[in-house]
């Protein structure tokens, strides 16, 4: 196969969506479909219960759960998808971030019954922010959910996007009868199994078929030919470049428990959704079809066996070709390194290959050498944008209770900050490390770890602030700023000054008597002007 024929057929996505929508049930009937697992159940709910207990056994159960199914990759029909795992819960939300970074597209799934719940507002903003292409899945019909036009109305406000159905409801909860595919007009019909593998269509001339009533009952004909009029006089006609700019989402309805609505939504998904695209780095954008391999790590995760201190790199393949024991320059450290055992996902069990294409993510063992955001190339010194850090939420100084471990706390703290599980600032004189996150269980997460894998204990003492802020504009500004709210400045891992807010209020002041200085917070202010 050819090196473009390659890239043609990938499909690389993440499926997104607030806690309990149905992301692991719809991933796990893709992988069905795919053929990748046999039976449902097989991929285990990755989730920590929302309660946020110190349970550590569930922690560690999603550390080593999360590792086997952060990558799925499975053929269907002419394709190769790669479907890329995102936590669900909040408190992990920036590791979510992290991997839409390496997405070509997403589908996000919102439960008919809440709508647009907390955590789809923020992820679609990141969305929004990369033009990612987007498509939605109403999940749950054969619940009471709510009005499917009153629905697609919340989202097109909350999310900001522009909708179109392309596969319509036959009344729902008890009385779901199936849906209408508008796009080629026939009918799927609903039952509730879980384990069936074929939607089969019924197909109609049209709308006005006279086989329709007997079909699905004249009330309901009636009453799906006047929704399908008022979305036709609604909605514009799907516009496949308005969805791959990311302007459009085309929107299915189904219930993913039951399998239903998961195959046209698949069939579509491989024909629409777009393959590996150009990616931005600080010189150019790099294009897939370059001769040149480049990719990037979006996420580290650490091995399962605590004895071992080797993590796994996760990169995703950006143009060329990725070849096994080949020597790769790491921009950041100016060195050459090259890979014995790179593996893929396939069908969910790890295999070492040989080669990879754009679109592809691979599996890296690392020592310690790669960071959240590293390039690799064949030797040209770019390094891939678009992997910000968003400002913490809540922010903790380490207090170290072990003295005689201070080098191992400081070694963990580094290492599982480069992993991306919290954020590091230094604060001078002293060196007071402070950590950020976004959700109380990372500082468990962080402590259980220091102990088990770097023998090292701390406590945390909570510090009052709302918010980390970078700064851009005037330097002379930005230092006479530093120099007068001191005590309130940190150096970031890159040893950028950030400032950090007591409230919102403090930072609406800061803003207002500083002009000439920006404060954002995401550390990336290019993907923020977008
Ligand atoms: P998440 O990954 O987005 O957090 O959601 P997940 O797939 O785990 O689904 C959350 C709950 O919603 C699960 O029930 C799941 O069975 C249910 N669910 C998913 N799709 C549908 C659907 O189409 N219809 C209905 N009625 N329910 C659906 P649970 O009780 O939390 O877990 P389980 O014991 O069923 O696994």
């Amino acid at each position: 196969m050819s090196f473009k024929s390659e890239i043609n057929k990938r499909r690389t996505f993440g499926i997104i969506s607030h806690p309990d929508a149905g992301k692991t049930t719809l991933t796990e009937k893709l992988l069905l479909f795919g053929g990748a697992i046999q039976t449902a159940g097989a991929v285990k709910s990755n989730k920590i219960k929302k309660t946020a207990t110190s349970d550590f056994m569930e922690i560690e159960k999603q550390r080593g759960i999360s590792v086997a199914t952060s990558v799925m990759a499975f053929e269907y029909k002419n394709f190769l998808v790669n479907i890329l795992d995102t936590p669900g819960h909040k408190d992990f939300a920036e590791d979510t971030y992290r991997t839409l970074t390496a997405v070509d597209s997403v589908i996000l799934v919102i439960d008919c019954v809440k709508g647009v719940e907390e955590q789809t507002r923020k992820l679609m903003e990141v969305c929004r922010m990369r033009h990612t292409p987007v498509i939605v899945f109403v999940n749950k019909m054969d619940r009471e959910g709510r009005d499917s036009f009153d629905l697609l109305e919340e989202i097109e406000k909350e999310l900001s996007i522009s909708v179109r159905p392309l596969s319509w409801p036959i009344n729902k909860g008890k009385d779901f009868k199936g849906v209408y595919l508008l796009y080629n007009n026939s009918l799927n019909l609903f039952e509730s199994n879980k384990t069936k593998l074929s939607d089969e269509v019924i197909k109609i001339e049209n709308i006005n078929d006279p086989s329709l009533p007997e079909i699905i009952g004249k009330k309901n004909t009636e009453k799906l030919k006047e929704d399908v009029t008022t979305i036709n006089e609604l909605f514009e006609p799907f516009d496949i470049s308005l969805y791959s700019e990311g302007y459009l989402a085309p929107v299915f309805f189904g219930s993913a428990v039951n399998n239903f609505g998961v195959k046209e939504l698949l069939d579509t998904f491989v024909e629409i959704a777009p393959h590996p695209q150009p990616r931005p780095t600080n010189l150019r954008n790099v294009n897939p079809e370059d001769k040149n391999f480049s990719g990037f790590v979006f996420k580290i995760h650490a091995n399962i066996d605590p004895k071992h201190r080797d993590r796994i790199a996760f990169l995703r393949v950006c143009s060329g070709k990725f070849e096994r024991n080949k020597f790769y320059h790491h921009v950041r450290l100016n060195k050459q390194y090259r890979f014995n055992n790179p593996y893929n996902f396939l069908a969910q069990s790890k295999n070492v290959i040989d080669e990879a294409f754009p679109g592809d993510v691979i599996g890296l063992y690392d020592t310690g050498n790669f960071k959240i955001g590293d390039t690799l190339t064949e030797g040209e010194n770019f390094m891939y944008k678009g992997i910000p850090s968003f400002s913490p939420e809540l922010f903790k100084e380490v207090i170290n209770t072990d003295p005689m471990k201070s080098k191992q706390l400081e070694k963990g703290i580094e290492q599982l900050t480069d992993e991306g599980v919290a954020q590091l600032f230094a604060q001078q004189p002293g060196n007071r490390k402070i950590i950020g996150t976004v959700g109380e269980l990372q500082f468990e997460v962080i402590q259980h770890r220091l102990k088990n894998e770097y023998n090292a204990s701390c406590i945390f003492n909570h510090l009052n602030y709302y918010k980390a802020c970078w700064m851009t504009g005037n330097q002379q500004k930005i230092d006479e700023f530093c120099r007068f709210r001191q005590k309130d400045i940190v150096y970031d891992k890159d040893n950028n000054k950030v400032f950090l807010a007591q409230t919102s209020f403090v930072l609406q002041m800061a803003k207002s008597n500083n002009p000439d200085i920006v404060f954002h917070d995401t550390s990336d202010f290019k993907l923020e002007a977008v």
